[in-house]
């Protein structure tokens, strides 16, 4: 039925049938004689039933339209679940990452702590300051290999760190930071003094200055602060920071290693950030008798040996 209103039941088809209708009933009035009253009451009701017609069509179209609008807010919802229930899935997924992480970086701080004694509120890690996962790392190293000269590039917790481990073990050796930022350098100066490691950690200000390498420049640290240092054993690299220029750190190979040890050891942090990837991936094209172990830590570290 609504199929055949649909079809049938247009203004047009409706307009035909009403003229019609008015025409048979003036007809039909005037060759029976029936009297104006009932031939008009009559035709009156062409336009009424036309109209009537009309109406049940509109009508008929809304409902269709309304359940189109149903149709389509559904899909509407359904779409919009799918969308959150991925979402809950993936902050899911992030949180439990970033317990894991934080338990691992707190079991690190514990596991420094317990091993390294100190005598004064330590600084802030993460962010910036190395991760607490790479400080365990390079304690070991020290406590391992116990280097005569370690060399940092950026100071800070990791100066500290590496200078109670020198204390803590007894190592006869001792650490020069490089900072490009006074103020830095200044405040990592304050903390080794207020451990009372200056004897064993010297941070040097290194304003940078340009290099020229590979018919490459770069900024680095200035050649005054670190010019007379030979024999390091230990090189970690963790400066200048990304800001300061394209593949910032790249230059710390090529300008010390010939100031490395024959058993040195090289550790290049951050390795999440691409750019570093590239330092890596061109100190080792560079320094073929160097080999590279990517810790998962993180930031992603690599420690370089000559094989
Ligand atoms: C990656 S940081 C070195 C971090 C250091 N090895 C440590 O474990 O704390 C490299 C340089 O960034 C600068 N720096 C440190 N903290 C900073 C901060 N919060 N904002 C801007 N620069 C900072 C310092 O000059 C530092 O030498």
């Amino acid at each position: 039925m609504r199929r055949l209103i649909r079809q049938f039941v247009r203004v047009e088809t409706v307009a035909v049938l009403v003229t019609a209708w008015l025409a048979g009933a003036l007809g039909l009035g005037l060759a029976t004689g029936g009297g104006a009253v009932p031939t008009v009451a009559l035709m009156a009701l062409g336009p009424l039933l036309g109209g009537l017609l009309l109406l049940i069509r509109h009508n008929l179209d809304l409902a269709s339209r309304i359940g189109n609008l149903a149709g389509e807010t559904n899909r509407t919802l359904d779409t919009v679940r799918r969308v959150r229930a991925d979402i809950e899935e993936k902050v899911e997924k992030e949180i439990k990452k970033e317990i894991k992480q934080t338990f691992r970086q707190l079991e690190a701080l514990q596991n420094l702590s317990a091993v390294l004694p100190a005598n004064d509120l330590l600084p802030a890690t993460r962010g910036w300051a190395a991760s607490p996962d790479l400080l365990v790392m390079l304690v070991d190293l020290v406590i391992s290999e116990r280097p005569s000269l370690v060399v940092e590039c950026g100071s800070g917790a990791s100066t500290l760190w590496l200078a109670l481990a020198m204390r803590q073990f007894e190592i006869d050796g001792r650490i020069i930071a490089l900072d490009h930022d006074p103020v830095f350098g200044g405040k990592t100066r304050d903390l080794l003094a207020r451990h009372d490691v200056r004897d064993l950690a010297e941070v040097r200000d290194a304003p940078l200055e340009s290099f020229s390498l590979d018919g490459e420049t770069y900024s680095w640290y200035a050649r005054r602060a670190w010019e007379d240092l030979t024999g390091i054993d230990l090189l970690f690299v963790d400066g200048p920071p990304a800001t300061t220029g394209h593949q910032a750190r790249y230059p710390a190979l090529p300008l010390l290693s010939g100031s490395l040890s024959p058993v040195a050891t090289a550790v290049l942090d951050d390795l999440i950030v691409p750019d570093m990837q590239k330092v890596l991936r061109r100190w080792l094209d560079a320094y073929p008798d160097f080999g590279s172990e990517i810790l998962p830590l993180e930031k992603q570290a690599a420690v370089l040996r000559r094989r």
